[in-house]
């Protein structure tokens, strides 16, 4: 026949906040072969909220799947050569749905939204000392809107309908992943309902020195563990797609999508990191087998734990909130753009801000503040400010807030970075990317094949037992070629715009009082 002759092949769920996406990889060579992707919407019911539909997010992952099977039958390689499929997703976003009938009980609430202000306000309250990090030390995290756990205590107290199911014992709880992965590997009939340690470590339900759910946690929140999924590792066979054109093949890796980024850009050794722009931006840098609690706001987390036997590793994680969202903001709600690339020549045809500062704190503030009830602000302007100083206004926010992040990294670990791993779609913007290693004083490093998300969730689920077509041994691993962005502007000048950038984050937390 005239079928190409190709080793395994590994698929990867890439479900992010912004759009889905399905990508094959060569598991010896690590290329890839095809991709198919389709944008999900979010809902804004009210200020603050942010929601979206899981049958559609599901709908989407189909799609995508059954777009790309299409391309490669196009390109006359045989979908049986796909050994394996691998899931990587948006975190924290809540899903509950009744295991009888399949149907999600309320919509996905999205880990940006920000509807349980007053509820963490209240947690907080209630702890000796009115302390935030008062669950810390098994958690690694604040307490604070962003993670699964107050999302959920939400549901059970505001939608009748969850609130009976969990009566009923009818209630599954499960973050993408979760919803995914039982969705795919059986639906009505009963899938698997199961998560990773990496997901689980993002609930502030899962104790990260056990490895598995704590009952004093789930007191805490008042939440019945049997509406739990079960914790798995990131590599092992979780179950079989029960449907469409890949149907019985294992779904065997599954990560956290900043996990998987972390995977994906081969960052294995302590002290490795990853910076990677989405709608946040979120860097982990790689503390090894043990959780490091960090002293400068940052957050524990598990990195990956790449199969059953294998040790969990740990990674130090600085989260923010508002990274690409901001450049879709000023395209949906400001208009000065049509698409979300022209932010870059905008920016570009002015090269400074003109001394204006926009701190897009649309969600409060994350790492290293933690400040729910910080909002954006945009400062510093005259008569001569127009939309393309505010564009690189934008623009150089999420590069102030990387530094911000990578000062308390470099603090808690005490070995400064000496240069940035990056990857996500914004590191297309080659403007971005210079004002980042400007501001960073360090150079910045982009892989030549961006999706490293899709990539790490791959090469877990290729690795693991049973399927083994992807080998994570060191010298088995290709060398990723880069690009490399080197700090083009004297470290006076970066420092002085980095000193009035801290100024305006100061006025984002008390613009109130
Ligand atoms: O914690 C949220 C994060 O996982 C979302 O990632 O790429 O959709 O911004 P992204």
């Amino acid at each position: 026949s005239d079928r190409i002759m190709l080793g395994p092949l590994v698929g990867a769920i890439d479900q992010g906040t912004s759009s889905t996406r399905f990508l094959v990889f060569n598991a010896k060579t690590a290329e890839l072969l095809s991709h198919h992707q389709v944008e999900i919407k979010q809902k804004f019911p009210k200020e603050g909220w942010v929601e979206q539909d899981p049958k559609q997010i599901l709908q989407s992952v189909y799609e995508c799947m059954e777009r790309t099977c299409e391309k490669l039958s196009q390109l006359g390689i045989d979908l049986s050569n796909i050994k394996a499929i691998g899931v990587s997703n948006q975190r924290e976003t809540t899903v509950v749905w009744d295991k009888i009938t399949g149907e999600p009980l309320y919509n996905a609430i999205v880990w940006l939204d920000l509807r349980t202000q007053s509820t963490v306000e209240r947690l907080i309250n209630r702890t000796p000392g009115k302390n935030k990090n008062h669950l810390k030390h098994k958690t690694g995290l604040p307490i604070s809107t962003y993670f699964s756990a107050v999302k959920l205590r939400w549901l059970m107290d505001n939608v009748d309908e969850v609130r009976s199911a969990v009566h009923s014992g009818r209630a599954m709880f499960g973050t993408i992943d979760s919803w995914l992965i039982w969705s795919l590997t059986g639906a009505k009939n009963g899938g698997v309902h199961c998560t990773d340690v990496t997901n689980a470590s993002r609930t502030m339900l899962f104790n990260v020195h056990t490895l598995d759910w704590d009952p004093e946690l789930c007191q805490f929140f008042d939440i019945p563990m049997e509406i739990l999924p079960k914790v798995r590792s990131s590599s092992e066979i979780y179950g079989l797609i029960k449907s469409g054109s890949l149907t019985g093949v294992p779904i065997s890796g599954c990560l956290g999508d900043q996990s998987a980024a972390l995977v994906g850009q081969m960052c294995f050794k302590d002290g490795q990191a990853k910076n990677t722009y989405g709608t946040g931006c979120f860097l982990l840098y790689n503390t090894g087998q043990k959780p490091v609690m960090s002293e400068h706001g940052l957050l524990t987390t598990v990195a990956y734990k790449l199969g059953r036997d294998k040790p969990a590793c740990y990674a130090l994680e600085g989260s923010v909130a508002i990274a690409g969202a901001v450049v879709c903001w000023l395209k949906d709600n400001l208009g000065i753009i049509e698409s979300p690339e022209e932010v870059e020549k905008l920016a570009a045809s002015v090269g400074t801000s003109y001394g204006c500062y926009f701190v897009p704190a649309f969600s409060g503030l994350y790492a290293p503040y933690w400040e729910p009830s910080a909002r954006g602000i945009i400062c510093g302007l005259t008569q001569f400010t127009n939309r393309s100083h505010i564009a690189f206004a934008a623009l150089e926010a999420v590069c102030f807030q990387t530094r911000e992040i990578l000062d308390a990294m470099n603090k808690d670990s005490g070995i400064p970075l000496k240069q940035l791993q990056v990857d996500g779609g914004m590191t297309n913007n080659k403007l971005l990317m210079q004002l980042q290693a400007d501001i960073l004083c360090i150079p910045v490093v982009k892989p030549s094949m961006p999706e490293t998300t899709a990539l790490g969730a791959a090469m877990a689920a290729g690795a693991a037992e049973g399927v083994r077509v992807w080998s994570l041994e060191p010298e088995d691993l290709t060398a990723v070629t880069c690009e490399r962005f080197e700090p083009q502007i004297n470290p006076e000048e970066s420092e002085f715009r980095y000193a009035r950038w801290k100024k305006a984050v100061a006025k984002s937390m008390n613009w109130e009082t």
